[in-house]
């Protein structure tokens, strides 16, 4: 993992501020949080990996509740930039979603993605997303506060969006 968060860095910089003075400390930080994360229910990080290359990592993405009264999840993801725009983020947020709505019993699920992150934007729409807002000077990063926007899937309408990305091959 921190072989390939090293190797993205210009890219990941650019949105997400854990990327800023990253080193190994905080790979392991990172590793040892998410294994206790995951036994508390807190968070549940999955590392992505290719089936033909399975101990190669390419990435990770994370769902974990943000109000468990109310059945709302969020998840966030990261692709190591020399295997970007192969679809793979689309096809790892499909099956996280699953995982959100048929694991997790989830009533909504929600993305939020730096103004001006386009790829992240195209996931949102492609997986059927709806845009609810913008929120504003929401995270900061290497010192500038930047504005995010939110984008949500309810549970009523996971099953025509499975429907389709199932059709379309992005989901099993
Ligand atoms: C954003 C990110 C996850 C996209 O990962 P990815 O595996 O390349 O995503 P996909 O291949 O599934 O592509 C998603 C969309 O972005 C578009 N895209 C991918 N690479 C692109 C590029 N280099 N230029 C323009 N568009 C691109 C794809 O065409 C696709 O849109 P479409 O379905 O309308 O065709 C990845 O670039 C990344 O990790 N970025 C840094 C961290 C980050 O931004 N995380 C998300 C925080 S919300």
């Amino acid at each position: 993992m921190h072989d390939a968060v090293r190797a993205s860095l210009p890219e990941l910089e650019e949105w997400l501020p854990w990327a800023i003075g990253y080193d190994r400390s905080v790979a392991q930080r990172f590793v040892r949080d998410s294994a206790s994360a995951w036994n508390d229910a807190r968070a549940f990080d999955f590392a992505i990996r290719l089936h033909e290359e399975p101990d190669f990592h390419v990435g990770n993405i994370s769902v974990w509740p943000t109000s468990p009264a109310n059945r709302v999840g969020e998840i966030g993801y990261w692709i190591r930039s020399d295997l970007t725009g192969d679809g793979i983020a689309t096809e790892v947020t499909a099956r996280t979603i699953q995982i959100g709505f048929e694991e997790l019993h989830y009533h909504k699920i929600v993305l939020r993605i730096a103004v001006g992150n386009e790829r992240s934007d195209r996931i949102a729409k492609r997986l059927g997303f709806t845009f609810e807002g913008t929120l504003r000077d929401e995270v900061e990063v290497g010192g500038t506060w930047i504005d995010h926007t939110t984008w949500s899937l309810l549970e009523s309408e996971w099953p025509e969006v499975r429907d389709t990305l199932q059709s379309d091959g992005v989901l099993l």
